[in-house]
């Protein structure tokens, strides 16, 4: 259905962005209309208890989740957690509020079931979300579990970015289950460069001095890009590693345009289909590296088979975001559905049988 009506949804929003913004306050309006929301629930929710998994003391109802970027700043929650995921990231969030780059800042590169964006952290800053999440979440009965992204403000030095994630972090540390750094989008300049040993030890072992000092000790990931070189990978594993790291997030958007069929010059991050093979690679390899680290898998996932294959690579969730874009609202269903139908066909009693078994 999705895709009969997809050419006048593009047609009808020139700009990407226009489509988004229309997309998050349906979400929004029906999360918050109690017979909406059931309406939505019944068409769009699945369960199956071989999809379930209990990671980092967390219960995961399935795999599916939403990735970092779609609902930047907890705008649509109860409308996202309707349609069946398995759990939702916010972000990223800022600690100080920011514009983002000017727009257009999304395009769709429709012959490759890509996008490339240069939004650049577009969001209204830690405080405000905070806010947000405070009566969102008290009001929210149909709870999944919620990741919280955050990142660097644009108008923070890099020497000082690690004051900037922990502001962020202790003002929502109450509101997330698990917590993302991101160092590896490419819109805002310079963060790439957190991954460096350097800066991302002062920045990881920030948070976890907060932590520990806390009552509950909540899962902090690293979300890395596949533009990483392997020796720097291995850096970048070995500080997660000295810094108690609970898991990594695979992959962020690419800054290569490889094999496009689209001509562009564009500037930003490329997600979508041209990403997907290089982001189970890598996948791959790092399970290899550090078989017990959870990994969540994200690129170019547009079906159940794909998003198999990113968890036989050796992620244990998966999320998505331009398949979202391409394929429609009933994307997490299809996939959790095939999901089941791939676990009986290859005779894994559960999805947590099936993680890791093609990584290197
Ligand atoms: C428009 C857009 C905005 C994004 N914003 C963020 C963001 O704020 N933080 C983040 O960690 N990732 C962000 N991402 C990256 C996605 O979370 C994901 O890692 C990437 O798009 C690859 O997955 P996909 O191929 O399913 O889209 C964004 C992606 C897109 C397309």
């Amino acid at each position: 259905m999705y895709k009969l009506i997809r050419p006048l949804i593009f047609k009808a929003s020139s700009d990407p962005e226009n489509m988004h913004r229309a997309m998050m306050g349906l979400l929004h309006m029906v999360g918050n209309v109690k017979p909406l929301s059931y309406i939505e629930r019944a068409m769009f929710d699945f369960t199956d208890e071989r999809l379930s998994q209990n990671i980092w003391g967390i219960n995961f109802k399935n795999p599916v989740g939403l990735a970092g970027g779609f609902d930047k700043q907890a705008e649509a929650l109860p409308g996202f957690a309707n349609l069946g995921f398995g759990f939702l990231e916010i972000g990223t969030i800022t600690r100080h509020a920011q514009p983002g780059n000017p727009r257009p800042r999304i395009f769709r590169l429709e012959n490759d079931h890509a996008l490339i964006n240069r939004m650049g952290f577009n969001n209204e800053g830690a405080d405000a979300v905070a806010a947000r999440l405070n009566s969102t979440l008290l009001l929210s009965r149909n709870k999944v579990p919620i990741g919280i992204n955050i990142g660097k403000s644009k108008i923070t030095e890099l020497n000082k970015a690690a004051g900037d994630y922990l502001y962020s972090f202790e003002k929502l540390y109450e509101f997330g289950d698990y917590f993302v750094v991101n160092v590896s989008s490419p819109n805002t300049p310079g963060l790439r460069q957190l991954q460096d040993k350097s800066y991302l030890t002062d920045i990881l072992s920030g948070l976890n001095n907060y932590r520990g000092s806390q009552k509950i000790r909540k899962p902090v990931l690293v979300k890395t890009a596949v533009d990483l070189a392997l020796p720097a990978i291995d850096d970048l594993l070995q500080v997660c590693s000295d810094q108690h790291i609970d898991g990594l997030i695979i992959s962020n958007t690419t800054l290569s345009r490889d094999g496009l069929i689209t001509k562009t010059n564009e500037a930003g991050g490329l997600s979508g289909q041209p990403l997907r093979k290089k982001s189970t690679e890598y996948i791959k390899h790092v399970r290899g590296r550090v078989p017990g680290l959870p990994i969540i898998g994200v690129g170019g996932i547009f079906s159940a088979a794909d998003a198999y294959e990113k968890i036989k690579a050796g992620a244990s969730l998966i999320q998505i975001y331009t398949g979202l874009i391409y394929e429609g609202p009933g994307l997490v269903k299809k996939i959790n559905q095939g999901l089941v139908k791939f676990l009986e066909r290859d005779g894994f009693k559960d999805i947590s049988e099936a993680v890791g078994v093609d990584a290197w």
